[in-house]
């Protein structure tokens, strides 16, 4: 029997390798025949170290569990799939945090061993690469247009119109060195905060990326992919590292593809921890091995992308949305969701919640939804006060706000955003003038400097905060920070000056009275 403990950077930061050394060593000792699989987390991090025993009717699972728990859990039968143990969870299926969702992406997460090939096959894998290979270019990107899929970085463009622009630029450039060549970039630059959906999913399922990657380049004519990881994920470099090479070995990858004489080659290239690398025109000057400035729009990196060539540009989740949706049709993933959000949203629950992790299901459930059905309330046990939604510069919603659907037409329309899927909940005893000076430190370290509204606005915008939360002139800096987060918004050149006023306006907009308290009274 296969016996599972996750060797994501989650469940390896809460003792998973000290729980897998543990049982291996008490397995052999005890002469007991099971085989330990390292698979990738369900996403469910309360109850991490998570370990699933198969039996023959499906898997169970025991969580969370320490490696001091694993005599006793053996003693009582976990190998046999027994209930005795008070970290018996049941079947793992049934959970109704997991049972609830509607995994197309993460379908095989948790599930699989992230680095078996066989595994990946066994699990659908590898049937959209199939299907694109016997398509045209233009039939490609009619599939994942027919999908509606949008970008799942946050910016949620169309995908498929992306790819067309991109298959139909000419990229020949007489006098560039790389002319006649395409490129496809993975933003796996994953900054914002509370988020984790892209990590989870390389070091999960690795497979599926590459998929989406060589799919891609099918698609728009690309014969190279770069994969810009953080190097905040050395886990998640490991893994893909790992998987590449073994995709390679089996023609998953370099010059014949599935004997098909298609070519894809993969590579992997590390950010240097800047947040503004995640910015797709900064990551492509990172990636060329520059410092990473943003570039003004247009052009367009479609057009004019990595090394001056046509490029498509999506995040991890983007990608390992097409696998799907070449395997069972754009239609089948157009059912899911609402109005123009198709498909499905890998909701990251954090902050102070009961039951953190993710939630893969279609867009239109409601935040309330996340928070107390999946998330459990607050970890604390205090009042949920405020959620920001979509990242540091995401809005911060009180409760008026959390019946709205989570879609990116709705939610914008309440003042927020999906974004990449964020979701960081604070109980009350947040003080959300300091989430708002928060907001404007942030943009002042993270600022790449190019433009003042930004460069300069940030540094001003924590003084005049700091001026309102000691009650210098309260009204009156009021006034200027309403008036500075106008300039940054309409003059920065890209979004993180641009949408630093969010949650300081949120904060100011919701929660006034947090700014008005006497000088000192911490609330
Ligand atoms: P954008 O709206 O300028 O562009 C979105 C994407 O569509 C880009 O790739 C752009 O090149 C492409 N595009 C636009 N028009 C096109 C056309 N006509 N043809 C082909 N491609 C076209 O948004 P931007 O500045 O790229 O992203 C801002 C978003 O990034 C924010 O909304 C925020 O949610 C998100 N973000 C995500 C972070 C993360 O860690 N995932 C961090 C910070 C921000
Ligand atoms: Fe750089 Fe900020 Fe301007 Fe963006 S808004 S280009 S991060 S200075």
């Amino acid at each position: 029997i296969n016996v599972y403990v996750p060797r994501d950077t989650t469940a390896l930061s809460l003792g998973a390798d000290a729980v897998a050394d543990c049982l291996a060593r008490e397995i052999q000792q005890r002469g007991l025949s099971a085989r330990l699989v390292r698979n990738g987390s369900r996403g469910l991090f309360w109850l991490e170290p998570l370990i699933e025993v198969d039996t023959s009717r499906g898997r169970v699972a025991y969580g969370p569990v320490t490696q001091d728990d694993i005599p006793a859990l053996l003693d009582q039968g976990m190998l046999e799939g027994s209930e005795s143990h008070h970290l018996y969870q049941g079947y793992t299926e049934a959970i109704p945090y997991l049972q609830n969702q509607q995994r197309l992406t993460f379908s095989r997460v948790g599930i699989t061993d992230p680095l078996s090939i066989t595994d990946y096959r066994n699990h659908g894998g590898f049937r959209g690469l199939e299907q694109a290979l016997g398509l045209k270019a233009a039939q490609i990107v009619d599939e994942v247009e027919r999908s509606g899929l949008r970008g799942r970085g946050g910016a949620a463009f169309p995908a498929g119109r992306k790819w067309r622009t991109v298959l139909e630029t000419d990229p020949e450039r007489p006098g560039q060195p790389w002319s006649g060549r395409k490129f496809i970039v993975c933003n796996a630059d994953e900054g914002d905060s509370g988020t984790f959906a892209d990590r989870l999913l390389m070091e999960g399922d690795p497979y599926v990326l590459i998929e989406g990657m060589v799919i891609a380049g099918l698609a728009v004519g690309a014969e190279t992919g770069f994969i810009y990881l953080r190097s905040e994920y050395p886990n998640a470099h490991r893994i893909l590292t790992e998987a590449i090479t073994r995709a390679e070995a089996e023609g998953y990858l370099g010059s014949n593809l599935l004997s098909s004489g298609r070519i894809f080659h993969l590579y992997i290239r590390l950010g240097a921890e800047a947040y503004i690398c995640g910015e797709e025109t900064a990551m492509l000057d990172s990636l060329e091995g520059k410092r990473g400035m943003v570039r003004a729009k247009p052009p367009l990196p479609a057009h004019h992308g990595a090394f001056g060539q046509p490029t498509v540009v999506n995040n991890v989740l983007t990608l390992a949305a097409v696998p799907y949706i070449l395997a069972e049709g754009g239609q089948s993933y157009a059912d899911f969701g609402m109005g123009r959000s198709r498909g499905t949203q890998p909701f990251q629950l954090a902050g102070n919640l009961a039951r953190g992790g993710l939630v893969e299901l279609a867009f239109g459930v409601t935040l309330r939804s996340l928070l107390y059905d999946f998330g459990g309330g607050t970890e604390s046990g205090r009042p949920l006060r405020a959620v920001q939604v979509g990242g540091p510069l995401g809005a911060y919603l009180p409760e008026s706000h959390w019946d709205t659907p989570m879609d990116y037409e709705a939610m914008a329309d309440a003042g927020g955003m999906v974004g990449h899927g964020g979701i960081v909940a604070f109980d009350d005893s947040v003080d959300m003038a300091q989430q708002a000076r928060f907001a404007m430190e942030f943009c002042r370290v993270e600022s790449c400097g190019k433009c003042t509204p930004c460069r300069i606005g940030a540094v001003r915008g924590v003084e005049v905060i700091d001026r309102i939360i000691a009650d210098q002139d309260r009204t009156d800096n009021l006034a200027l920070l309403q008036d500075l987060c106008h300039t940054m918004e309409m003059g920065s050149l890209c979004a993180m000056g641009g949408m630093t006023p969010n949650p300081v306006r949120s904060a100011l907009q919701f929660f006034p009275d947090d700014f008005t308290r006497p000088a000192g009274n911490e609330g």
